[in-house]
């Protein structure tokens, strides 16, 4: 996609699509003039019965996400580096001597999983259970026919409803009996008395679940995917794990998990020089906003030591990534360790790179490589 946004931010970098009954923003400047502006650009898209806070817009938005940033602190993320560690060891341990693996099923997708799992406090065996939920809650339709939305979004409210019921049984037994998790950090968090009520904790785990897993899943593949596109970087960060951070932000800004943003006008508006109605809807494209020439000096290079590098991967102001730091955290230590105990790691060839269907998610389903042990 990234020839055709630079194509796209030259010709109409404000446009409306007439299919879709929306605007699109491509340059950075223009991107970051709407995030950075809820009061003209909202979060608040309806439609959705349980509002989560990604769908909120001040002052509840800062209420909630002062809340929550009780429980989900820099520390208690930090404090989970060890336990990360030693996941992506034992994953990496059960493929090693195959001498092959895929990238994604093998590492991508059980990491992050394992790891809110364990965050929210869901004992072990019942990771399969919660890791088909997550999936549930984040597809789309295959196609797009009515029959197979329809069918969807049943599954979908089916998993919602099970999902409620499981924090439930949780929560009861937190309030019981508090342990080290974040479900009992969530019950006893509160500002000025003001706390977060049973619905609310569910909705907010359903969110990490939703916005956690996947993303985490794409930026690790991502990140591989760029190691094999580019031998020498996995000798580079062999050498020098301490490159691995520059390189993780510079993955992504060069291939972002998360493609585009929406929001919605809330007045009367200006973007660049095209004006914009009250009530439209417009997608900021990340994508395009990492790649651009204004911002970005040789955007298409990939300079795994790149600075400053102020991509938007995460979004921009008040609804910056919640798990920016866990994320980070994860797909450091999952390509230091990769790094340090492979080389020589090459995709398949021949195999179709198959892409997540839906144009806001960038990543592929399944990375198939072969590897050496490093001695
Ligand atoms: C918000 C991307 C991982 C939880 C966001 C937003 C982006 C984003 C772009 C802003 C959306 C908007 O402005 O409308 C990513 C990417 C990730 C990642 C690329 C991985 C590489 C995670 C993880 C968690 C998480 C691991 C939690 C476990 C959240 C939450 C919000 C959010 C709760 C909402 C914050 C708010 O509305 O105030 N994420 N995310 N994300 N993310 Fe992430």
């Amino acid at each position: 996609p990234f020839p055709i946004f630079a194509q796209l931010r030259g010709t109409t970098p404000v446009r409306y699509d007439e299919n879709r009954k929306c605007w699109d923003v491509f340059r950075y400047e223009d991107a970051h003039q709407v995030l950075k502006d809820p009061a003209t650009f909202s979060s608040k898209r309806g439609g959705e019965e349980n509002e989560s806070l990604l769908m909120m817009d001040p002052p509840r938005h800062t209420q909630m996400r002062a809340l929550v940033s009780k429980a989900f602190t820099p520390k208690v993320i930090a404090d989970l580096a060890p336990r990360i560690q030693s996941i992506t060891d034992e994953l990496l341990d059960a493929v090693q001597s195959d001498g092959k693996m895929d990238m994604v099923h093998d590492l991508a997708v059980p990491l992050p999983v394992i790891v809110i799992a364990e965050l929210l406090g869901v004992p072990t065996k019942d990771r399969k259970l919660f890791k088909d939920w997550s999936d549930i809650l984040v597809k789309g339709p295959a196609k797009n026919t009515e029959e197979l939305f329809v069918q969807v979004m049943a599954e979908r409210t089916q998993a919602r409803q099970e999902l409620d019921a499981y924090f439930a049984e949780i929560m009861k037994l937190r309030r019981q009996e508090p342990q080290d998790d974040l479900i009992s950090l969530l019950l006893s968090a509160d500002i000025e008395g003001e706390k977060l009520d049973d619905k609310e904790i569910i909705i907010f785990s359903i969110l990490l679940l939703a916005a956690g897993n996947e993303t985490t899943t794409n930026l690790i593949t991502n990140a591989v995917r760029r190691l094999t596109e580019d031998q020498s970087l996995q000798q580079t960060l062999h050498e020098q794990p301490a490159l691995v951070p520059g390189f993780i932000e510079e993955v992504l800004r060069y291939y972002p998990p998360v493609q585009a943003i929406g929001r919605i006008t809330t007045k009367d508006v200006q973007i660049g020089d095209v004006p914009i109605q009250a009530g439209e809807q417009v997608i900021s494209w990340v994508a395009s906003a990492n790649r651009d020439e204004a911002k970005f000096p040789d955007p298409d290079t990939f300079i795994v030591d790149r600075k400053p590098n102020a991509h938007l991967a995460f979004g921009f102001g008040i609804h910056f990534c919640l798990g920016a730091p866990l994320a980070r955290l994860e797909g450091q230590i999952a390509i230091q360790a990769i790094a340090r105990r492979l080389q020589h790691i090459r995709f398949v060839e021949g195999t179709p790179l198959t892409p997540i269907p839906s144009p806001f998610v960038y990543g592929v389903k399944e990375f198939p490589v072969t590897f050496e042990i490093s001695n």
